[in-house]
């Protein structure tokens, strides 16, 4: 076992708040006691969120299966795509209310788990649209949630609020609430054993820079740190493996508790420029989260060296690179390897970035609230010179 210390932030003289986690169920097969975990929150109704894509996975249908066979009442609520809409959470309130009271199984990956969070918040808001996300944060609960991640992935079932696109004010609103972080996390790595190789990858690395940049963030504590440096240990391991052989549980099993850990880090601590930049790729191309944060990982990795060398230390050890040239350089070759290896690092010219767009990127990117949690704060001029090194 690596020795995971010398990285640690200093908890000596720091005042701490760290609110603790919600329920976790793990392991291959646990989806089959869906009805006990509807049965510890005390309802006896469930109105499932999921996206339009997973219904062809089967996955659906196991849970509408599983339910049936308990005698569970239930809807199923599908009208969810990619990167949700404010006007998709509209509608899925609306089925809600005409539902009435139920638990919120949210299932699929992060989008899914998004948009059941802000459908949940809206059922408890009568009146209430998803616009109005700014002002939701202090208003009435929503229902409790399960959730039951399909990907591994984002962590979105380690916290209460989601992303989704205002279209028509074309901003991002974040809408949330601390009651519908989902009461209990369901975490059945069969689920992902179909997932695509390209899938499999965007995801598995976005939840290997949750790890990093929390270990990296001005925010990281004892606690964040705890969480990170596992999380980072176990996506590494594992997700070249699971990119490989999807079939491969052990993998899969590995990867779903990393990106589940790395979830709880970053909710924890906060994130980095790495995603500063990566949402700023996927609001101009379009890109998949994992596929912009790959893009500029090493990057920003090598840039922001100085500033972080115990969290690439650990980030090193976790990873079992030899300090060579120095930790901060075996932690970025580590993470070459592992983008290597799953396939995953595209130039912003193959992503579709033309180069007048970079000054607009790198303004998006400094402004970017996740950006001030980074360790070396960067001008909108250095981060143009970094997407340059990267075109
Ligand atoms: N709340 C948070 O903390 C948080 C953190 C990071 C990202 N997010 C959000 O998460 C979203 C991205 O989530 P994602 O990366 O999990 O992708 P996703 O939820 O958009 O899913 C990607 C695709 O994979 C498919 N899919 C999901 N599970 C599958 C399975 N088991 N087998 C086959 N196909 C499957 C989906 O149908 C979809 O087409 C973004 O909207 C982002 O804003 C939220
Ligand atoms: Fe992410």
């Amino acid at each position: 076992m690596a020795d995971l210390t010398p990285g640690r932030p200093k908890a000596a003289g720091v005042r701490l708040s760290v609110e603790p986690a919600g329920h976790t169920e793990y392991g291959p097969g646990v989806l089959a006691e869906l009805p006990a975990f509807v049965d510890r929150l005390g309802h006896g109704r469930v109105f499932v969120v999921t996206d339009r894509g997973l219904r062809a996975t089967g996955i659906v249908g196991r849970v509408e299966k599983i339910l049936a066979g308990a005698g569970i009442e239930h809807a199923v609520h599908e009208d969810v795509g990619p990167n949700p809409s404010t006007a998709e959470l509209d509608r899925g309130a609306a089925a809600l209310r005409g539902f009435g009271d139920s638990v919120v199984l949210a299932l699929g990956g992060g989008s899914a788990l998004d948009a059941a969070k802000g459908i949940s918040l809206l059922a408890g808001n009568p009146g209430a649209a998803a616009a109005d996300a700014d002002r939701l944060w202090d208003a009435a609960g929503g229902l409790p949630l399960i959730a039951v991640p399909t990907t591994a992935g984002t962590g979105a079932e380690t916290n209460g609020f989601g992303v989704a696109e205002d279209v028509c004010a074309r901003r991002k609103v974040y809408i949330g609430h601390s009651s519908v972080r989902p009461r209990i996390t369901v975490l059945d790595p069969e689920l992902t054993l179909g997932l695509p190789a390209g899938i499999t990858a965007a995801t598995g690395l976005d939840a290997l820079v949750h790890g990093i940049e929390s270990l990296a963030s001005r925010r990281s504590t004892p606690f964040s740190a705890a969480y990170a440096a596992q999380a980072v240990a176990l996506v590494g391991r594992w997700l070249p493996a699971a990119y490989r052989d999807g079939g491969d549980l052990e993998a899969r099993a590995e990867l779903m508790l990393g990106a589940h850990l790395a979830g709880h880090a970053l909710t924890l601590s906060g994130l980095g420029l790495v995603h500063g930049i990566g949402h700023a790729l996927t609001a101009h191309t379009g890109t998949p989260h994992g596929v912009a944060l790959a893009a500029v990982l090493e990057e920003v990795m090598a840039f922001s060296a100085t500033a972080a060398a115990e969290a690439y230390e650990t980030t090193a050890r976790a990873l079992h690179a030899t300090p060579a040239p120095d930790w901060a350089g075996a932690a970025i070759e580590a993470v070459r390897e592992i983008s290597r290896a799953i396939e995953i690092k595209r130039s912003l010219r193959e992503l579709g970035v033309a180069r007048e767009d970079i000054p607009a990127l790198a303004a998006d990117a400094v402004a970017d609230a996740v950006t001030g949690n980074a360790p070396r704060l960067p001008s909108a001029a250095e981060v143009a010179e970094l997407l340059h090194s990267v075109y």
